[in-house]
């Protein structure tokens, strides 16, 4: 059987995660949710992309997660897998796709995986979602649980705040943690919980975490692309350090390109086609009636 495009040999498979946690060595994951940043994220060296539903504030423009559909996200997915050949391949169960029955859950994970491509789902959650996890795991749909902040449930906790900062509420997500690793999740992202909960959570489970504002003790950071490369709008939560600033590299383009075009500069004949050398044209003359 010939593939078209066969995978590299260091692709990054679920099994890589724990062989990684077991040598001590660090991962990392980007969010990628078309096919230019896919290329460029793979090609970096990324270990795992997400194509998170984190695409509704970033290149929606909802405000929240809410609105993100499973279309949307198997859309992005598809374009991801074009753009990556590495990276382990993690696509976002959106908000509704895996709230009205695991049935309905297990088919919704499935078009990721069959359409979109995704090698893994990811779906937010604590020990209310147990039951489902193993179900897709026992489908043979590999797994990453999220909790800490879940965006998806924003208009529940009534904004977007560090989670498990007591100690009884700290107890209770270690406790989730641990009950998501039994129920087969592969990995855990933990979103804004305070350093020494994730610390904890990392080295009580076997599985990987994959921490975003969670510290440094985590085993897998995860960040937003669209933030570490400065191509968001509004002020950035604490956590994200900003590398580069792309949203003014994109304007001072648009500027300088704007300028050339007023100005007669662009496009130069280089930039432009010309007739062949040995055809003559003959003015059209305007008919008179
Ligand atoms: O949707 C997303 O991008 C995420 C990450 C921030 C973990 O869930």
């Amino acid at each position: 059987m010939a593939y078209l495009k066969p995978d590299k040999p260091e692709k990054v498979y679920v099994p890589a995660l724990r062989t990684a946690k077991e040598k001590g060595e660090k991962l990392v994951c980007l969010t990628a949710y078309d096919y230019p940043t896919a290329r460029i994220v793979d090609e970096a060296g990324v270990d795992i992309i997400l194509v998170g539903d984190s695409m509704g504030n970033v290149i929606h423009g909802y405000g929240n997660t809410i609105p993100v559909t499973l279309d949307e996200i198997c859309s992005a997915t598809r374009a991801v897998k074009r753009g990556s050949s590495r990276a382990l391949l993690v696509a976002d169960m959106p908000y509704g796709s895996f709230h009205t029955g695991d049935d309905e859950a297990v088919r919704n994970a499935l078009r990721l995986m069959k359409d979109g491509g995704a090698e893994a789902v990811k779906l937010e959650g604590g020990r209310n979602r147990v039951g489902l996890v193993k179900r897709l795991v026992d489908e043979e749909i590999p797994v990453v649980a999220h909790v800490g902040l879940t965006p998806q449930s924003v208009h529940k906790m009534g904004g977007y705040r560090v989670q498990a900062k007591t100690a009884d509420a700290a107890k209770i997500l270690i406790e989730d943690a641990h009950m998501l690793e039994e129920a087969g999740a592969f990995s855990i992202v933990l979103e804004l919980v305070p350093r020494e909960v994730a610390e904890i959570v990392t080295a009580e489970l076997e599985i990987s975490t994959i921490g975003i504002g969670a510290g440094s003790a985590c085993d897998i950071q995860v960040l937003v692309l669209h933030d570490l490369i400065g191509f968001t709008f509004g002020r950035q939560p604490r956590f994200v350090r900003q590398y580069a600033n792309v949203s003014q590299v994109i304007t001072d383009a648009i500027t300088n390109w704007m300028q050339d075009v007023k100005s007669g500069n662009y496009p130069n004949e280089e930039e432009s086609y010309g007739l062949p050398k040995d055809v003559k044209l003959v003015e059209a003359k305007a008919v008179k009636k």
